[in-house]
Parts: C-alpha cells; structure tokens; sequence
C-alpha cells in the first residue's frame, strides 16, 4: 500500500530568476509503501530539511506533488492541513520538542486531547506504548528530570499516539550519545516492525541510517544514489560509509 508519493518536487526559496533565490530542490521524486523505512542522507545545505517538510506539509514545493495516503497535500485548504497533519503524520525532532511544564504521560497524551479522545482510550494507548518504548517508570517525571533517551523516547510515543501513517524525524539522534542513539534506532524498528508504521528520517549518522532498510543519498538538490541493506547491518554501515565517501561534501550540521 503507497503511503507516501510525492513526484518532482522542485523547491526556489526567494523569486525565481532573482540573483537571491536559491534553488534548494530540483525535482526529486520519493514513494513510500507501508511499513518502509527509510533515510535520507547528503551533504549540509543539500537540501534534506526541505525535502522533509514539504513532504510533512510544513512547506510547499515550487512545483511537484505530495499525496500521503492518497490525499494530495496541495488540495487540502487552510486550518484542514494542521488536522491532517495532526492525524495522519508522527514527528520526532533533535531537540525532543517536549513541554516542560507537562509530565511525561502529559506530554504524550496532549495530541490525543486536540482529537477528543476518551479518558479510556487514553489511558490505554499511553500504558501500551509506555511498555513498548520502556518508559513505564517515568510517566510521572518532568522531561528535565529524566535521561535524553527517555526524553526521545517520550517524542517517539507522542509520534505515535494518534496512530499514524507515517512518522517523519529530522535528526532523531542528534542529540544522543552512542547507546541512547542505538535505544532510540531499536525503537524505530518496532514501530517498522511490530506497528507497521512507515518510517522516513533524516541523518548524518551513519550507525543511525545503517538500521534503515535503505538510504537514499541527496546532493546539490537531486537524488544522487540509492542503496538498499542486503544483508547485516554492520556490512550496511560500510556501505553507508563508502557510499558518502563518493558523495563528498561536510555531512554534518554545524
Ligand atoms: N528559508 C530559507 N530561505 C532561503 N534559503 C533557504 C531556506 N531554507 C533553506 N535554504 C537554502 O536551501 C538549501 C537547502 O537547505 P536545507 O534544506 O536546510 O539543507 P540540509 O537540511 O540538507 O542541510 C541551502 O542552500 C539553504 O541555504
Ligand atoms: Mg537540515
């Protein structure tokens, strides 16, 4: 089933033709079946944060099509893009995003409020995820009182809480150390393998991509190469690695 198709995506920040604009995207195409997980890797100032949110309908293309589960994004009019968004997409950020004036639980259940959702029906999808992701024992706790990890692990599972289609994450790592990036990489798995639910980030962490099904490699605006994980994870890694090598440019943000 095709979650995500988004078809020549062409991005000009600034006037067209202007000495100022920057052509950000050239015409990149994506789609996406269900329970896929991707990465999206390339060089700083390649274009991957545009790509994400025109794809997440935070920003629209120049030109080119987005559908998320068949519903074209640029037929979806006014306050009706903050809803479906709201409805359909799960985000994960670098800086986790979390309120700090709201517990744990709070901050997952939040999403779920906007949508009227039962006091019952809450509960229980706070209680199931809280077991998946291992954050049962700090339900209660103030996001400043608890580990990084447990802070991403709490976005992961507000991602998720009004199920859907597809979770975007720009950087979900960037601010983890190595065991905390590999706790948060296994969650991304069971979401892909346990809730079916279509995966799309954004990285310069090779250890991060190398649990993805298949990296593709932007540079310059354009899709530059793909690769898919044939076998373990740690000869994916390596070919991460030779693929960026070929790629060239600084990978990371600074
Ligand atoms: N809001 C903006 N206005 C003008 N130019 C932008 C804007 N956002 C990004 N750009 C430019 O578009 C290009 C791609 O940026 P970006 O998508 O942030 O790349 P990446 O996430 O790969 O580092 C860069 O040249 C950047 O300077
Ligand atoms: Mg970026």
């Amino acid at each position: 089933m095709l979650i995500l198709d988004a078809s020549h995506i062409v991005k000009v920040y600034g006037e067209a033709g202007e000495a100022s604009s920057t052509a950000a995207l050239g015409g990149v195409s994506l789609s996406m079946n269900k329970g896929e997980f991707i990465a999206i890797m390339g060089p700083s100032g390649s274009g991957k944060t545009t790509f994400l949110n025109i794809l997440s309908g935070i920003d629209q293309p120049t030109s080119g099509d987005v559908a998320i589960s068949g519903q074209d994004l640029n037929k979806i009019t006014g306050d009706q893009i903050a809803l479906f968004r709201r409805k359909q997409l799960g985000f994960v950020f670098q800086d986790f995003n979390l309120l700090d004036s709201l517990t744990v639980k709070e901050n997952i259940i939040l999403p779920m409020i906007l949508e009227k959702k039962s006091a019952n029906e809450m509960e229980e999808r706070v209680r199931n995820l809280a077991k998946l992701f291992e954050i049962e024992s700090i339900l209660n706790k103030y996001p400043y009182e608890v580990s990084g990890g447990q802070q991403q692990r709490t976005a992961v599972s507000r991602a998720l809480v009004n199920k859907p289609n597809i979770i975007f994450a720009d950087e979900p790592t960037g601010n983890l150390d190595s065991k905390s990036s590999a706790v948060i990489m296994e969650c991304f798995e069971k979401i892909v393998y346990e809730l079916a639910t279509t995966v799309l980030i954004v990285t310069h962490d090779v250890f991060a991509a190398s649990y993805c099904q298949k990296v593709i490699f932007i540079k310059d605006g354009l899709i530059h190469s793909s690769i898919v994980k044939k076998s373990n994870r740690k000869e994916f890694f390596n070919q991460i690695m030779d693929n960026l090598a070929i790629l060239g440019g600084r990978t990371y943000d600074v």
